[in-house]
């Protein structure tokens, strides 16, 4: 349907044909290889986004290896476990040298467990004094988010020489479903300077200043904005941090609103490049740029492939009821569209459809759009951008957990089978 000759691409949302056959590709062998419903994810389409960002940033004068010869800012992306998490998606990230983010004992636990050195954890998230203290890693970093937690990991972040690091709420962060509240993270402005204080008088080990502002930013500006609000907490109380962590929040590529507004429409990376250059001169003694992007990084890594099961028409309805949908393997399309390519390629005349899961829940609606009438039972569909927030937010409602597989320059293979009666029932005592 995206590329019949009759009907030109517009259920692609601007994806390049290179990665429309990439993933038709993938998804033929998937097939052959797993029943669906089914995730197929890469790590290829994560290796350019690095590369993007990273060529961005060279361009701006920072630096990815330390130099003698040009000292600069060095930057380093951490992995966002949570949004992805992929057991061969960490392996494949830790062969490469680069470091983890986890916000949970159980992440920690699965870094430590794929090998990465503490010194490649960076550990954040809140509430970490309830599950943080088993660990006994010699310089993790983690940054603290609330005085509570500074004073119960203190004592542990000194035996074990932890790197520390402060988040700070800035006022660009805001309960997305009501703008007048903030958000539960990180330590208020007021709270820093003794926060700091106290760090610096216990000779703990403090070198980070951290914010991560929401998933999707949709402007420069939010970021620009957030830099210098950090910078005056700092200077206010004289800290030179080594290290400023941004988070994550670069918005997702060629994904829609469900009300079609661009996610990342107004974003460009050279500026937010250009814009990093300018505002870590406020930073003086600065050394590292860390980023945590999850969605920019992740989202384009995966597709969900669903079967056509059932055709119903309705009140000028048509509805595809499928083996995978919303309630099962895609929250996000509770907010957000996605490309959907067909497998066979369908055309001609188009009518009003929903594209259901097999839920019985009037919500598992993976989206809603002209499509051709040509589309049938047996029929398979593709919902782009499932890397990012499909996993840890898929359900097991009356079915059972999809099937992964995971593709590399081993080539595709199954690293998930979808859930079988036993796996669903065996958790009970
Ligand atoms: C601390 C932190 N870093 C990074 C991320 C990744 O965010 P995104 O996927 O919007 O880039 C999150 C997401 O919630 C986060 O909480």
């Amino acid at each position: 349907m995206s590329a019949t000759p009759e009907k030109p691409a517009r259920l692609d949302f601007g994806h390049p044909p290179e990665t429309l056959q990439f993933w038709k590709r993938l998804v033929r062998e998937a097939l052959s290889l797993s029943p669906t419903p089914l995730y197929v994810f890469s790590g290829e389409p994560i290796a350019e986004r690095i590369a993007e960002v990273d060529g961005a940033l060279i361009a701006a004068g920072f630096s990815q290896e330390p130099s003698e010869r040009k000292p600069a800012i060095l930057f380093r992306h951490w992995l966002s476990f949570k949004t992805q998490p992929v057991r061969p998606l960490l392996r494949w990230w830790q062969a490469q040298g680069r470091p983890v983010e986890v916000v949970s004992e159980l992440e920690l636990r699965a870094a430590l467990a794929e090998g990465f050195a503490p010194e490649n954890i960076l550990v954040n998230g809140p509430a970490k004094h309830h599950w943080l203290p088993h660990f006994n890693q010699r310089q993790l970093a983690v940054n603290l988010d609330s005085p509570a937690e500074l004073d119960a990991l203190l004592p542990q972040a000194k035996k074990w020489d932890w790197r520390l690091g402060i988040r700070i709420l800035t006022g660009e962060e805001f309960d997305p479903e009501n703008r007048g509240f903030p958000t539960q993270f990180g330590f208020a402005p007021d709270e820093v300077a003794a926060a700091l204080e106290k760090l610096t008088r216990a000779q703990a080990r403090v070198e980070t200043i951290h914010f991560h502002l929401r998933a999707n930013v949709s402007s420069v500006q939010i970021y620009e904005r957030a830099l210098a609000e950090v910078a005056e907490i700092c200077r206010a109380a004289s800290f030179r941090p080594l290290h400023l962590d941004i988070g994550g929040g670069l918005p997702a590529r060629r994904v829609l609103t469900r009300s079609g507004k661009v996610l990342d429409g107004e974003f460009g990376l050279r500026s937010f490049a250009q814009m990093l250059r300018q505002s870590v001169k406020r930073f003086p003694g600065l050394r590292e740029l860390w980023l945590e992007n999850g969605r920019f990084v992740s989202a384009g890594s995966g597709v969900l492939v669903v079967k056509v099961l059932d055709v119903k028409e309705r009140r000028g309805l048509r509805q595809l009821i499928c083996d995978g949908g919303r309630t099962l393997n895609a929250l996000t399309s509770l907010w957000e569209q996605h490309a959907l390519l067909a497998v066979p390629e369908r055309g001609g005349e188009e009518t009003l459809t929903s594209v259901c899961g097999p839920t019985c829940m009037a919500f598992d609606q993976l989206a809603r759009m002209p499509l051709p009438r040509s589309l049938q039972a047996g029929d398979h569909l593709i919902w782009l951008d499932a890397g990012a927030y499909h996993l840890p937010w898929e359900t097991r409602f009356s079915h059972g957990h999809a099937a992964v597989c995971w593709h590399d320059d081993q080539g595709l293979r199954v690293v998930r089978e979808r859930q079988s009666f036993e796996n669903f029932w065996a958790p009970w005592k």
